[in-house]
């Protein structure tokens, strides 16, 4: 095996673009398939512990279901990932208005967040790895942001198997950028309607706790000893269904947890297992915070690659800050300022355990 990018026509976007998809494959033949539509990743495909490759990610079978895709599946997720309550900050003294596509709050950079988008693409290789850089102008006033924002998201596939992802941008007034990735991970998706008997370990010693409406109160949980303690590998599945108000809340874990190492540099974040494969998925970030949600939301309407989407039957961790942080100031600030340059990378790196 040698590493390659194949790139191929994938459709039409509702504007009338014309959108690529890009499968790029290392040397031992795992992959990753990526299009300039919403950035979304569409299949990665790692090995299982015999050397099977099996795709570990939810998605549609087709172009079209990234129109809408009400879940974010795989969604590049900007400018601002997360909830914004009311749909209402202020940036530099002024009040800015955004969409409110979840209740009353803004959720995940509006009706036509990054996800939604066509971006340009530029694949590239290197020794060890096969990527593409994706390249977007959000204009001044894109749903309701302000400041014209230069952004590039770069996947990389490495001969290591591991997937990197990394955004940068720029902007020529003060706006307000949280990007993450949502893919819906399940170890063993051919198989396993659930990722309850996953197990999950994060890094973070305290998680935000959430009013009704999925908002930061501002507070923080020490979480020792309650249902969101995954500092030791547990089953996600074995607190899941206590009745706690905070899991109650988002029918499940929906959840920002604080890292414990909360530097810019690249950490390990979360590890996951699924001990009948093998897989093991590690997740690295220079993100302060991961939100951990158990796909509660699922119900099994929609459905790709042979399968409906049910609850639970996929996890997502998602590096970013801690949600409305705009409206929450004892919270690390997601302001971008011209002059400087935003950088984010997380890793994904699969390996088997015996
Ligand atoms: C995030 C949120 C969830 C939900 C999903 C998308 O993970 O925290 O509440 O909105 O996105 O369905």
């Amino acid at each position: 095996m040698t590493l390659s990018i194949h790139a191929e026509e994938y459709g039409v976007s509702p504007k009338g673009e014309a959108v690529q998809l890009f499968t790029l494959t290392n040397a031992q033949g795992a992959s990753a398939s990526i299009t300039n539509y919403g950035a979304n990743l569409v299949t990665l495909f790692t090995p299982d512990r015999q050397g099977k490759m099996a795709d570990i990610v939810l998605g549609y079978d087709a172009l079209d279901g990234y129109f809408t895709n009400v879940p974010y599946l795989g969604a590049t997720i900007g400018r601002v990932g997360n909830r914004i309550g009311k749909g209402q900050c202020k940036i530099d003294g002024k009040t800015y208005t955004f969409v409110q596509n979840n209740g009353t709050n803004h959720l995940h950079g509006g009706l036509e967040g990054f996800d939604k988008k066509v971006w340009k693409a530029e694949t590239f290789e290197t020794e060890t790895s096969v990527g593409v850089h994706l390249d977007l102008l959000s204009e001044d006033g894109d749903q309701g942001y302000p400041g014209n924002l230069q952004v590039r998201t770069t996947y990389e596939l490495h001969n290591d198997n591991e997937l990197t992802c990394e955004y940068t941008a720029t902007t020529d007034k003060t706006t307000i950028l949280n990007m993450t990735n949502h893919s819906y991970f399940n170890l063993d998706l051919e198989n396993q309607k659930t990722i309850l008997e996953q197990k999950l370990k994060i890094n973070a010693e305290q998680v935000t706790l959430l009013d009704q409406d999925q908002l930061p109160t501002g507070e923080c949980l020490d979480v020792a000893g309650t249902v969101f303690d995954f500092t030791e590998s547990k089953a996600i599945g074995a607190d899941i269904f206590t009745d706690n108000e905070q899991l109650n809340i988002g029918g499940g874990y929906d959840i920002n947890y604080i890292l414990s190492d909360d530097s810019t540099v690249l950490k390990e974040a979360a590890v996951v297992i699924d001990e009948k494969t093998g897989r093991r998925l590690t997740v690295k970030t220079t993100e302060p915070c991961i939100q951990l949600y158990t796909a509660n939301f699922l119900d099994g309407t929609l459905s790709g690659k042979g399968r409906s989407f049910e609850k639970h039957s996929a996890f997502c961790l998602e590096p970013q800050h801690v949600p409305d942080a705009p409206n929450k100031p004892m919270f690390k600030s997601i302001e971008l300022k011209p002059g400087d340059t935003y950088n984010s990378k997380m890793s994904f790196a699969f390996d088997t355990i015996v």
